[in-house]
């Protein structure tokens, strides 16, 4: 199939605005949630159907573990929930499921459901569908830094590879590995930054931004956003 090269490759996207959204309605804030699954379901089918290889999501971030006990729980819980009711969705379309992030602070289950989810799509071609949980972009740039110096540590011979050490090289500790940088980076709710998100994979990602709220982005917000990027010119600090 020819790859129609206007349609990014890899699509992440910072789902903001799950809160405002409950709280216009006079409901609470996991209702919000709730219903940001769905805008999730509606945007990964819509990433399938028009070729979109990889859709990342920041689903939880290192810092939203500060959040009431309650909220945390419950957002926890719905991952469990969502998983095991998409598991079927993902086979259907053949979507690879992974889960990145610092999985040591995950409680056991939701472990052994991200596991078992990993396990039963990895053979899954169309699309990867990633979702970071409990990740922070100095998290991962720590973790890939903290492995690299114990690998030399451990092994002196390493050194003269670690002074030649490329860009690309080092992409290969970042937990991201074999995953392409994001195209576009996609933020709801209004809000204008990064927040700590994929901060050494985004060098160079087209950022789009909308009021939007996350649960009501859907296949038509999603489109808009795709047809945007479009219209961009990637210079990658090259002139044309
Ligand atoms: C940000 O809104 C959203 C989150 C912290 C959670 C996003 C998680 C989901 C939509 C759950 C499902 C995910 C998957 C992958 C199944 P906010 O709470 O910060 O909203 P606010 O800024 O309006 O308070």
């Amino acid at each position: 199939m020819e790859r129609n090269y206007k349609i990014p490759v890899h699509v992440s996207i910072i789902m903001d605005g799950n809160g405002r959204w409950a709280k216009e309605r006079g409901r609470e804030r996991f209702c919000g949630h709730a219903e940001g699954v769905e805008s999730v379901r509606a945007c990964t089918e819509e990433a399938v159907r028009k070729g979109v290889r990889y859709l990342s999501l920041f689903a939880f971030s290192e810092e939203n573990w500060n959040r009431p006990r309650d909220e945390v729980s419950s957002l926890m819980e719905l991952m469990v929930k969502a998983m095991v009711n998409e598991l079927p969705t993902f086979l259907s379309n053949g979507i690879r499921f992974v889960v990145l992030g610092n999985r040591e602070r995950l409680d056991g289950r939701l472990n052994s459901e991200i596991d078992e989810c990993m396990r039963r799509t990895a053979a899954c071609v169309n699309m990867t569908l990633v979702v970071f949980l409990s990740y922070s972009g100095r998290w991962d740039i720590l973790q890939a830094a903290k492995r690299l110096a114990l690998e030399a540590a451990a092994d002196p011979s390493m050194v003269p590879k670690v002074k030649d050490m490329t860009i690309e090289d080092f992409s290969g500790y970042m937990s991201t590995a074999g995953i392409p940088d994001p195209d576009l980076i996609i933020r709801t709710s209004g809000e204008l930054r990064i927040s700590n998100y994929l901060l050494w994979q985004c060098a160079y990602s087209e950022m789009y931004f909308t009021d939007t709220l996350w649960p009501d982005f859907r296949e038509g917000e999603f489109d808009a956003a795709l047809a945007e990027y479009a219209k961009r010119d990637r210079r990658y600090g090259k002139v044309k």
